[in-house]
C-alpha cells in the first residue's frame, strides 16, 4: 500500500463522509496541489475544475491578492469576539456595498451559506411574527440545518424529515421550471402560472411569512426563470406583504455574468444571502443581509441570534480582496468573452449527444440534463434515486471524466458546468473535448429521435 492509500485509509476511518452512505466514502482523492483552474492528486496527476469545486472557487486556485490579505489578517488579529468590531468588518461591507443593490443595507456574518439562510429565518420569523410560514420550492437546496434542509426541496430534506431533523411552517410551491413546467405549460402562453400560483398560495395559506428562492437554481438545475418571472413575485409580495429571500450562496458573484443573479430581472429582494464565491472559497464566510426597514425593527427588538465566529476577522479579510479580484477579472472582459464561447461549446454538445435533454444557464453556471428519451423526456433517473444504491447516468458520465482528467459534478439528473471565472476558451475546449467523449456513454442508452435538443434559457433573452 503506497503512503497516499494509508493516509486515505486511515482517514476515512475516522471521518464522516459528507451526504452518503459511509460504505461509499471508501477511496476519496487525495489532492495534493491547486493552481489556476486545476487540481493535482498525489501522484501528480492534473485535473480541471469544471465545477469550481463546490460552485464556490470562482476566481480559481492560488489567488495570490486573496492569499496575502488573509496572511497580513492572521499577522495583525486572527480574532476577536463578534461583541466587538474590527477593521476586517468595516472593509468586508464596504466591499459588499459596493456590488450590491443599494436598498440592501445592514448585514450580519457567519461561516457559511446555511447559517446565513438560517440567520434570514429568524430575522423573517421575528420581523413578520405572528406569521411564520416560509414558502419554498421544490427544486432548491438552502443549507444542511434544521432550518435550511426545511427550506430544501431536494432529497436531503426528505431523509432528514424522516430523521425528524426539521422545522414547521414551511410550504413549497411550483419551480419556474420550463423544460417540466409543473403546469404541463408552455412559455409565453403560460401566463407564468409558477408565478401566479404563489399569489393563491399565499392568500389560501395565510401566515405567510417570506418565500425564498434561488433567482437561479443551483445544485437542482440551474434553472432560469422567464423575464416575467421576479417581477410578478416581487409584485405578489409587495401586494400581500410577504417578504422575498434571495438565495445567493450559489448564483452570487458573477456566475452568471452579474454580481447576483436577481439583479439580470432588475428586482431587489428584501434579505440576500450569501457564501461560497464572497471570498472565491478562501475563508468561509456566509452574508444575511437586509434592507433597511428591517433593520429599523430591530431597534426596539433583541436580534436573538450569533455565534462565536460571527464577524471573523480573518474570514472577513477575505471579502475586500475578493471582491476586488472579481472586479478585476470583470474588466478585463475575459468571463464575457469565454462565457459566451462556453454556451456554444454546450449548445454544440446538446446538438451532438442524444442523451442531452436540455442544456440551460447563463454565464459560468450551467446544465447539461441527461434523458433515456428526448421525445417523452423519460428521465435516466430521479430523486429518490440519489440516496439509492443506484449508479446514477450522471455519475457514470462524471466518473469517465474524471478518469480523462475533469472534474465535473453531477446531480441525479444533470451535470453541472460551473468552471471558475478565470477559465480561458482553450481551456474551455479541453474540457468540453473530454466531456464529448464521456457523453457517449448515456448516448448508448439513450432512444435515438428526431427532436431536437431543447434550449430552455434560450427563449429567456434577458
Ligand atoms: C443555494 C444554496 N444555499 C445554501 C447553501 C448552503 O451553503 P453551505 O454549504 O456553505 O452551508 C448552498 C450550498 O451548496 C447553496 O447552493
Amino acid at each position: 500500500m503506497s503512503k497516499a492509500e494509508q493516509i486515505v485509509k486511515d482517514l476515512v476511518r475516522h471521518t464522516y463522509g459528507t451526504w452518503r452512505r459511509q460504505e461509499l466514502w471508501k477511496s476519496p482523492l487525495l489532492i495534493k496541489d491547486a493552481e489556476g483552474v486545476y487540481i493535482y492528486d498525489d501522484g501528480g496527476k492534473r485535473y480541471i475544475d469544471f465545477s469550481s469545486q463546490l460552485m464556490c472557487s470562482n476566481l480559481g486556485h492560488k489567488n495570490k491578492a486573496i492569499i496575502e490579505a488573509i496572511v497580513k489578517q492572521a499577522e495583525r488579529l486572527p480574532y476577536v469576539a463578534p461583541g466587538f468590531t474590527s477593521e476586517a468588518s468595516v472593509a468586508a461591507v464596504e466591499a459588499l456595498r459596493s456590488v450590491l443593490p443599494e436598498g440592501l443595507q445592514k448585514f450580519f456574518f457567519s461561516t457559511s451559506g446555511t447559517e446565513a439562510n438560517e440567520a434570514a429565518l429568524k430575522i423573517v420569523r421575528q420581523y413578520k411574527a405572528p406569521s411564520y410560514k416560509i414558502l419554498s420550492r421544490y427544486r432548491s437546496y438552502h443549507g444542511a440545518t434544521p432550518g435550511s434542509l426545511t427550506l430544501t426541496g431536494d432529497p436531503r430534506r426528505i431523509l432528514a424529515e424522516r430523521a425528524r431533523c426539521t422545522i414547521d411552517g414551511v410550504r413549497f410551491a411550483p419551480d419556474a421550471y420550463c423544460y417540466r413546467c409543473p403546469f404541463n405549460l408552455t412559455y409565453p402562453g403560460c401566463g407564468i402560472q409558477c408565478a401566479r400560483y404563489v399569489d393563491y398560495m399565499i392568500k389560501e395559506e395565510g401566515n405567510v411569512a417570506g418565500i425564498i428562492v434561488e433567482p437561479i437554481v443551483g445544485t437542482n438545475g440551474r434553472i432560469v426563470p422567464s423575464p416575467e418571472y421576479f417581477p410578478m413575485l416581487r409584485e405578489i409580495c409587495d401586494e400581500n406583504d410577504v417578504l422575498l429571500i434571495a438565495d445567493e450562496v450559489m448564483s452570487g458573484w458573477f456566475r452568471t455574468g452579474k454580481a447576483f443573479a436577481i439583479e439580470h430581472w432588475n428586482v431587489t429582494p428584501d434579505i440576500l444571502t450569501t457564501a461560497k464565491g464572497c471570498t472565491a472559497a478562501y475563508t468561509p464566510a456566509g452574508v444575511t443581509v437586509t434592507t433597511r426597514e428591517i433593520a429599523d425593527f430591530f431597534e426596539q427588538e433583541p436580534f436573538d441570534h450569533g455565534h462565536t465566529y460571527a464577524y471573523h476577522p480573518l474570514v472577513l479579510s477575505a471579502i475586500p480582496a475578493a471582491v476586488g479580484e472579481y472586479k478585476r477579472l470583470m474588466k478585463t472582459g475575459l468571463p464575457q468573452r469565454v462565457s459566451r464561447h462556453l454556451k456554444q461549446r454546450l449548445h454544440e454538445l446538446g446538438d451532438r449527444h442524444q442523451s442531452i435533454g436540455d442544456v440551460r444557464g447563463m454565464g459560468h453556471f450551467w446544465a447539461l440534463e441527461l434523458v433515456r428519451d428526448r421525445k417523452t423526456k423519460e428521465p435516466f433517473n430521479v430523486k429518490m434515486d440519489k440516496f439509492s444504491r443506484k449508479t446514477m447516468m450522471t455519475s457514470k458520465v462524471a466518473r469517465d471524466a474524471f478518469d480523462q482528467g475533469v472534474y465535473i459534478l453531477s446531480w441525479y439528473d444533470t451535470l453541472i458546468v460551473a468552471p471558475p471565472l478565470i477559465i480561458t476558451q482553450d481551456e474551455v475546449d479541453e474540457a468540453i473535448d473530454i466531456i464529448d467523449k464521456s457523453l457517449l456513454i448515456a448516448d448508448r442508452e439513450a432512444v435515438s429521435t428526431d427532436i431536437p435538443v431543447s434550449k430552455t434559457s434560450e427563449f429567456v433573452s434577458i
